[in-house]
């Protein structure tokens, strides 16, 4: 028989299907049930007490719900303040989303990286660790929107975008000292990958974008090495810890992307 426990992506919205797109791509026919804590959105603007008080407690009530194999936090912001006490909770793989600097340092000819997260992201002493640990010889410039997590869940919802939305948030990173140098942007928030294309059409000369979803979908494929999944892909399950318009608005969007049945927790 084979194994229909699922992968749970977390996220406060849609942000963490920019995380569950390049795994749907190496596991075609994984179960996958999307998480969005559409209740305590925007995380982005919560204190650390907050995420840290929420996120685990809610992680806990998912994996006995839905008895998933391995969960995916497709949230930069409550990775890099709960990973490791919703670790901790769980007795199953937790896989987290940090901002990728690494790559970034990697790919910089000028040295000099642009990072834009949320504000409770860009403000963590995790970000200083990565910066110092893989970007050491880098200029790092950051900034934190909550306007830019907006834009991708209106963008979802198939709302109209305004560009000059876009240049103001590129203004947060281009616009203080030696910005004028960036020619790499870490979306550290998963939301960000979802306007890339916007985000790259109102940047003032090219630059290159990096997000952690390929990463995180080989450590996936990785994690779940041997294991058996169903031979057809299923239908894919969103979950909202609030359901009212806002989400039901997203119904198409997400069932563009695999996940055609909604339920609320
Ligand atoms: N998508 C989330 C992240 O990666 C946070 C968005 C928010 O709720 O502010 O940080």
């Amino acid at each position: 028989m084979s194994d229909a426990r699922p992968i749970l992506f977390f996220d406060s919205g849609v942000g963490g299907l920019s995380i569950a797109g390049p795994a749907r791509a190496v596991l075609p026919t994984a179960p996958f049930v999307y998480v969005a804590d559409s209740a305590g959105f925007p995380y982005g603007e919560k204190t650390e007490a907050e995420i840290a008080g929420r996120v685990p407690a809610l992680l806990g009530r998912l994996a006995e719900r839905y008895r998933p194999r391995l969960i995916v936090i497709a949230c930069n912001t409550a990775s890099t303040i709960a990973l490791p006490a919703v670790r901790a909770a769980l007795d199953l793989p937790v896989v987290g989303t940090v901002p990728a600097i690494k790559p970034a340092a990697a790919m910089s000819r000028t040295r000099t990286i642009g990072v834009l997260g949320t504000r409770a992201t860009v403000r963590q002493a995790y970000v200083d660790d990565l910066a110092a640990k893989f970007a050491g010889d880098c200029r790092v410039i950051r900034h934190g929107s909550a306007e830019l997590v907006e834009l991708a869940e209106a963008k979802l919802r198939g709302e109209m975008l305004a560009p000059e939305s876009f240049a103001a948030v590129l203004d947060g990173l281009f616009g203080q000292d030696g910005g004028e140098q960036i020619d790499v942007i870490v979306n550290a928030c998963t939301h960000f990958p979802l306007v890339e294309a916007e985000l790259a059409a109102a940047a003032p000369r090219p630059v290159a974008f990096v997000d952690g979803g390929p990463g995180i979908a080989r450590r996936i494929a990785f994690l779940t090495e041997g294991q058996d999944w169903p031979t057809h892909p299923g239908e894919g399950v969103a979950v909202f810890t609030r359901l009212g318009e806002r989400e039901q608005a997203l119904a198409p969007g997400l069932a563009a992307r695999g996940f055609a049945r909604i339920e609320a927790l």
